[in-house]
């Protein structure tokens, strides 16, 4: 049943990615691409994927625009959807502020 739940919850995020967005947020200081969720769900892509190769890499090792330029080379590696790129790189972005 929570699976249920959780599956309904992420088709309904999916679907709200693809509508226009709208100045909805009530908090300023948030992400402004991702939900808190989509970050930690990239938390979690993240530290599963991104040590299989390499040790885990440091997010505050590397400028966010680099980060861009690498999360391109390595989302393909690493086999992450387009979602899961986004959500890996605000996450990534996220530890850094
Ligand atoms: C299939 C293996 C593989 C996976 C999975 C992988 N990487 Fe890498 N990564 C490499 C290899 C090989 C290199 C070094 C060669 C290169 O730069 O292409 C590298 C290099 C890096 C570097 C150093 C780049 C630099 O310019 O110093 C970073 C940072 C990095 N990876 C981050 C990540 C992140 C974040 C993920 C998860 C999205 C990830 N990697 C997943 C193979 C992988």
């Amino acid at each position: 049943m929570k699976k249920i739940i959780a599956v309904a919850s992420f088709t309904a995020v999916l679907l709200a990615s693809c509508t226009p967005k709208v100045s909805t947020a009530t908090t300023p200081t948030g992400p402004a691409t991702s939900t808190a969720e989509q970050i930690a769900q990239g938390k979690t892509i993240f530290e599963n994927s991104c040590g299989r190769c390499h040790k885990l890499p440091d997010p505050t090792k590397h400028s966010s625009v680099q980060w861009v330029g690498i999360m391109n080379a390595m989302a393909p590696k690493a086999k992450l959807t387009d979602e899961q790129h986004q959500w890996v790189y605000d996450y990534i972005v996220s530890v850094k502020k």
